[in-house]
C-alpha cells in the first residue's frame, strides 16, 4: 500500500479520466490525497462545475482536497507522499514546473515533494505539447526524480500539436516510477 498524492490542474475536459484513475489506485488499496490548482478547484467550465468536480474527487478519495498552498506546504516536512502524481498536467503548470515558479498548491505540493528525492509522475494534457510546451517536456524528462504517464498525440488533425497522456498506463507507470524506473515506451502511438 502506498501514500499517493494525486494532483489535478486544469485540463478540465480529462477531469473524468483522472478520477477513473483514483478509482482504480484506491481499490487497488492505495490512500490516494487529491491536491487541485486553484483554476482546478474553483473555476466552472463547459465540463462541469467545480463544486460537482470536487465532490466526486472526495467521495472517490474519501481524503479530503489539498487547495490551498499552506495546506500543500507539509507534504514535504511531513513525508506525506510515496509519490505524487500530476494528471492532468496542464501546459501551464509544465511551464512554471520548468522554471521553478511556486504559486499554486499543486506546484507547491510538487516542490515539497521533491526535496525528498521521492518520484513525480506527470500525466501531460495540452494542446501545445508540441509546440510552446515541447521545450517544458524536454527539461522535465531530463530532471532526477520527474517520470512521465506514456504519452501521444490525441487528435491529429484538428490538434496536431496537442499531446495526452495515456491515462491507462497511470498505474504501471506508477508502479515503475517508484522503483525508478520510466515506463517505456514514453511514446505512444495512437
Ligand atoms: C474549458 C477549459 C479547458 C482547458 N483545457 C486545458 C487543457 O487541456 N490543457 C491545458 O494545458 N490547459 C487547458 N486549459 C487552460 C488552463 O486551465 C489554464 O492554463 C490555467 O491557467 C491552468 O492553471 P493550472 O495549471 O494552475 O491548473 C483549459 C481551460 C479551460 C477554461
Amino acid at each position: 500500500m502506498s501514500e499517493i498524492g494525486f494532483a489535478l490542474t486544469g485540463s478540465f475536459c480529462t477531469f473524468e479520466r483522472a478520477i477513473e484513475q483514483m478509482k482504480i489506485l484506491r481499490t487497488a488499496g492505495h490512500n490516494v490525497t487529491p491536491i487541485m490548482s486553484f483554476h482546478a478547484y474553483n473555476l466552472d467550465t463547459k465540463f462541469g462545475k467545480a463544486a460537482d468536480f470536487n465532490k466526486k474527487i472526495e467521495d472517490v478519495c474519501q481524503n479530503n482536497i489539498i487547495h490551498t498552498i499552506q495546506n500543500a506546504e507539509p507534504i514535504g516536512p511531513q513525508k506525506m507522499f510515496d509519490i505524487l502524481i500530476i494528471e492532468p498536467c496542464s501546459g501551464n503548470t509544465l511551464a512554471k514546473l520548468a522554471a521553478g515558479i511556486v504559486d499554486t498548491p499543486v506546484l507547491m505540493a510538487a516542490k515539497s515533494h521533491l526535496r525528498n528525492a521521492r518520484p513525480l509522475l506527470l500525466g501531460v494534457s495540452t494542446n501545445d505539447a508540441l509546440g510552446n510546451s515541447a521545450k517544458n517536456i524536454g527539461f522535465l524528462m531530463n530532471i532526477k526524480n520527474i517520470y512521465f504517464i506514456p504519452l501521444g498525440q490525441d487528435d491529429i488533425y484538428r490538434k496536431p500539436r496537442s499531446i495526452v497522456a495515456d491515462f491507462k498506463l497511470t498505474e504501471a507507470a506508477f508502479h515503475a516510477a517508484l522503483n525508478g524506473v520510466q515506463l517505456q515506451p514514453i511514446i505512444k502511438s495512437y
